[in-house]
């Protein structure tokens, strides 16, 4: 039977460390402020929107609700987010995504300074993380990163198979892996024979918002597995995109969901939060 790798808990020890940080900047007189915009009433989206702001409160970082109704224009919004660039009150500034269809994401992501941009998400992050010279991680990455390494097994040499490629998760995770010396295959649902390349996977990152895509007979056994899905089932339950209670008796890890991957997120939000503080104080 697989170790379970515990996100609550490595989210704490990650949360505890930015508390420590925060705590000590407040006595030298720098508050912390993250901002975090949402657009309408997606129910998902709020539910996120309150775990990142319980979460700030927990580390002792300030946390700006600011709502707008799903009707909003391109131009009030880029507008409200440049506000937010100039107000040096502010540290961070998260975009909830998804956004209405009516708003072009890609250019409110642009909108956002990149300094300020603890999602990792900006053109210029996304770049700067191609070349290993990055300011900010995106948070689901990174936090996965986290999860591997509370295994104790090394990245460096190892398969490593990311299956999924979407720009918040599976390319930049991808990047993550390599730049640890992983060996990467990024596959997805439309790549031919998939169990070929994840039966070979030391390290297996299930990143594909299909519940139960990956069975047991596609794990190599002891291979760590991760699993980035939060799918909503009819009956209300959440899955994640692994097969747990079958993959659970080949893997040698596996994260569970809830109470996997989605806890790190949050921890690394603040994370960032707390690096884009620091960097903007030169400290
Ligand atoms: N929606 C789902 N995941 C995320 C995330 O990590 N950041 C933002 N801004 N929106 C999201």
């Amino acid at each position: 039977m697989a170790n379970i790798i515990n996100g609550k808990l490595v989210a704490q020890q990650v949360k505890e460390n930015v508390r420590n940080e925060v705590e000590q900047l407040k006595n030298s007189g720098v508050d912390i402020c993250l901002a975090v915009v949402l657009v309408g009433n997606d129910p998902a989206s709020k539910v996120y929107v309150r775990n990142k702001k319980l979460a700030c409160e927990k580390v002792g970082i300030i946390s700006k609700e600011i709502l707008f109704d799903e009707n909003i224009s391109q131009i009030e919004l880029v507008s409200a987010i440049k506000d937010l660039n100039n107000n040096n009150k502010i540290n961070g500034i998260l975009v909830q995504l998804p956004l209405p269809k009516h708003l072009d994401e890609k250019e409110i992501i642009r909108s956002i300074d990149p300094m300020k941009d603890v999602d990792a998400f900006h053109p210029v992050n996304v770049g700067k993380i191609m070349i290993g010279e990055y300011d900010f991680l995106p948070c689901t990455p990174a936090g996965i990163v986290d999860l591997i390494d509370s295994t104790g097994i090394d990245i460096c040499g190892k398969n490593c198979v990311v299956v999924g490629r979407s720009n918040i998760v599976g390319k930049p995770m991808t990047m993550l892996l390599l730049n640890r010396h992983g060996t990467v295959t990024v596959c997805h649902s439309k790549t031919n024979n998939l169990i070929d390349f994840t039966k070979n996977a030391d390290i297996l990152v299930a990143a594909v918002g299909i519940p139960n895509f990956i069975t047991a007979d596609m794990v190599k056994p002891d291979a760590v597995v991760i699993d980035v899905g939060i799918n909503r089932m009819q009956d209300g339950s959440l899955c994640g995109d692994v097969d747990f209670s079958n993959v659970e008796k080949v893997a040698g890890y596996i994260t569970p969901v809830p109470g996997g991957v989605g806890p790190m997120t949050i921890a690394k939000l603040m994370e960032n939060t707390l690096r884009a503080a620091k960097k903007q104080n030169s400290i």
